[in-house]
């Protein structure tokens, strides 16, 4: 079979299954099989496939077809162009969650605070803290994560890119030793409770549910994160979280009442939903 055939059959059973961007996601999984480019695979689309690489791309497709994330199939994400280990053990790292990054580079820079202490808290495969680390190689990074599973991941990405961090397994702040950190960030679960119904079956169904999940109102752990976070600030921290979008006035209320000092910057993702602040303490 030649890799023509086989993307056309690839693509087409992907369609048929209901995966409009089927043609696209047959590409990046006989790229990702074969670690040939766009670009290659087509200009290659006469040579023939081995029959070993068209059995892995059918099974892949047939996981595909049970709603297995094309990430967790391929077992990588980029984030921020750092090609993150991904599988179940932990979220897929998002887009917005590169914007999160952005901004608090920003923040950072602005702040001068390029050689701080960095706590991450919630850390996941390690996207964030893993990105830190290249923006701010000077920097101390500390990562947490109340999920062993996900810790192990972390690790690995962490080896995998070279980037030097600590891990510590805790609930919130519960095991991490009190010291003051110049940067805090944290990309908790924030959906409320009556809104998962509207999340896709894909990640109800493939990502773990201790990064989804956030109790009734999808505050409970920004909430509890903020209420027990003073300790560990200089008081002139950086605070940054991503939020559910209409959790904006409920994180300036708390801030407000813990840190009368402070000031929050409420930004947007690329879709226009308040979905980041950035708390400086004074
Ligand atoms: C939305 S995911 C974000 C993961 C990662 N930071 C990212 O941006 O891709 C939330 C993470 O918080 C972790 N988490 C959930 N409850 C936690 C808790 N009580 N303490 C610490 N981490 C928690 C989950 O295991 C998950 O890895």
């Amino acid at each position: 079979m030649t890799i023509n055939e086989l993307l056309r059959n690839l693509s087409g059973t992907l369609q048929e299954a209901g995966y409009i961007h089927g043609q696209r996601e047959a590409e990046i999984i006989l790229g990702h099989l074969t670690t040939l480019d766009t670009a290659k695979l087509f200009t290659s689309g006469e040579d023939e496939v081995d029959q070993q690489i068209v059995n892995r791309a059918q099974k892949a497709v047939a996981q595909r077809i049970q709603g297995r994330p094309l990430a967790y199939i391929i077992g990588t994400q980029q984030f921020l162009g750092l090609h993150m280990k991904t599988d179940e053990r932990a979220l897929i790292p998002r887009p917005e969650t590169e914007h999160l990054v952005e901004l608090l580079v920003k923040k950072i820079r602005a702040r001068k605070l390029e050689r701080s202490e960095i706590l991450e808290v919630g850390t996941g495969a390690g996207p964030i803290a893993i990105a830190l680390t290249k923006y701010f190689p000077s920097s101390k990074i500390t990562a947490t994560d109340i999920s062993a599973e996900a810790l192990e991941l972390a690790e690995d990405n962490a080896q995998l890119l070279g980037a030097d961090i600590t891990f510590i397994e805790s609930d919130l702040l519960e095991k991490v030793p009190v010291k003051p950190y110049e940067v805090i960030v944290a990309n908790l679960p924030y959906v409320p409770e009556e809104r998962l119904a509207f999340v896709s079956d894909e990640i109800l169904d493939w990502e773990p549910m201790v990064a989804v999940q956030a109790g009734e109102d999808g505050f409970a752990y920004i909430r509890r994160f903020l209420e027990t976070v003073k300790p560990y600030t200089t008081g002139e921290s950086v605070i940054a979280l991503e939020m559910w979008h209409t959790h904006g006035v409920l994180v300036e209320e708390l801030v407000q009442t813990l840190f009368p000092d402070a000031s929050v910057e409420i930004r947007q993702d690329l879709a226009g939903f308040d979905r980041f602040a950035v708390i400086t303490l004074s």
